[in-house]
């Protein structure tokens, strides 16, 4: 049922660490998995895809939200990052101001495989973010 999480933070961070087997880090050798689940309880996965000119790289958050997108997904409830750690993997400022789009209240769970974790909103972690109603939209 939309509005309900059918997905609980600990199914989350095992998707988002699943994905994260899959990503693409040969430079940085630091490989992401994103898992952001939308409002109708699908989970959408993303990983980090490196390219050998350093910028066309892609973040694990953003490759999860262009799926969710494609896939006719806008709302989100909650977002997994894991990584390798130690540290919990944290959205960077273009993935938190892309996620920002569309709403501030999402959930977000910062995931070390196997050590820590930290929980967030997007709104604590992006506060007085630029979006839509700057441009008088929506
Ligand atoms: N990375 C992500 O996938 N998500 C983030 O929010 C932080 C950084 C990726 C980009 C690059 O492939 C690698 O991690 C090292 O920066």
């Amino acid at each position: 049922m939309p509005g309900l999480p059918a997905v609980d933070d600990d199914q989350l961070v095992r998707a988002a660490e699943g994905a994260g087997e899959q990503a693409y880090a040969p430079y940085s050798g630091y490989r992401v998995g994103a898992a952001l689940l939308g409002w109708d309880g699908r989970v959408h996965l993303g990983v980090n895809v490196e390219n050998a000119s350093y910028p066309a790289g892609l973040c694990a958050e953003r490759a999860a939200l262009a799926a969710a997108v494609g896939g006719g997904q806008r709302r989100f409830l909650a977002l997994a990052v894991a990584v390798e750690g130690p540290l919990p993997g944290a959205p960077c400022g273009l993935c938190r101001q892309a996620l920002a789009e569309f709403g501030s209240d999402l959930r977000v769970v910062m995931s070390a495989i196997g050590g820590p974790r930290r929980t967030a909103t997007l709104a604590e972690l992006l506060p007085l973010p630029f979006g839509p109603a700057n441009l008088d939209v929506r």
